[in-house]
């Protein structure tokens, strides 16, 4: 076998444009994500019990099946059913394709379910005591909640956010599958162009170790800056 990067080289743009949505799909969804996440975080704090399992029914069923059969259900199978989501040409042939904005759809509902688990583990690391201080300087729940707690939760909040950007820069991989052109699915091109598989997937793997590894580091610099203030 030999190995030869001289005519993968050529095809750096591609890769470079295939990393863009890879960076663009997995931003999206964490924002998404959080939203949702937070979301389904009150929905668990709420004292209306039917908010209760509606969020607990979510988190569970999310988690409990994987991502790729999730993404398939979205594009294939509730279709079928009249749940599509469609296409938005403005955005262009790959931001506004049907399965580019499908695929939002289904890893933002996805990581949202993860983050609903994390937001509410951080909302559990704050001691009781700064609720109880909150109500006895005479602030309402929802007050203490604003200036006391959610301040301090963030704290413990962002590195998991962060992991989990990371966790879908990874993850995200999977969409390529489903003919979205994210930075895995360069390699299926440039496979098919240069007939070679080996030197395609190296460069792959290289883009996604440069992404999680710059992330990390950024993740960490953040953790200490946060903790100067405890
Ligand atoms: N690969 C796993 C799955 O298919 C994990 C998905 C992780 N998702 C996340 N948002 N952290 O279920």
């Amino acid at each position: 076998v030999v190995i030869d990067f001289g005519k993968t080289v050529k095809w750096i743009p591609t890769f470079i444009d295939g990393t863009i949505v890879t960076i663009v799909l997995s931003l999206i969804t964490v924002v998404f994500g959080s939203l949702l996440g937070l979301f389904a975080t009150l929905m668990k704090q709420s004292r209306f019990k039917i908010f209760n399992a509606i969020a607990a029914i979510y988190t569970q069923v999310i988690r409990g099946t994987p991502l790729l059969v999730q993404l398939y259900i979205w594009l294939y199978g509730l279709p079928l059913i009249g749940i599509s989501i469609p296409a938005l040409s403005f955005l262009g042939n790959t931001y506004g394709s049907r399965e580019f904005l499908t695929a939002i759809v289904a890893l933002s509902i996805n990581s949202g379910a993860y983050i609903c688990e994390l937001l509410r583990g951080g909302l559990a690391s704050i001691d009781k005591g700064q609720m109880e201080a909150g109500r006895s300087l005479g602030l309402s729940r929802g007050q203490t909640m604003k200036a006391v707690i959610i301040p301090q939760a963030i704290r413990v909040v962002l590195p998991g956010l962060g992991n989990e950007f990371i966790m879908m820069i990874k993850e995200s991989s999977i969409v390529s599958v489903v003919g979205i052109f994210d930075v895995m699915y360069t390699s299926n091109i440039v496979k098919a162009a240069t007939y070679s598989i080996f030197e395609p997937l190296i460069i792959v793997a290289l883009i996604y170790f440069f992404l999680t590894f710059t992330l990390t580091a950024l993740i960490k610099k953040l953790e200490t800056r946060l903790n100067v203030y405890d």
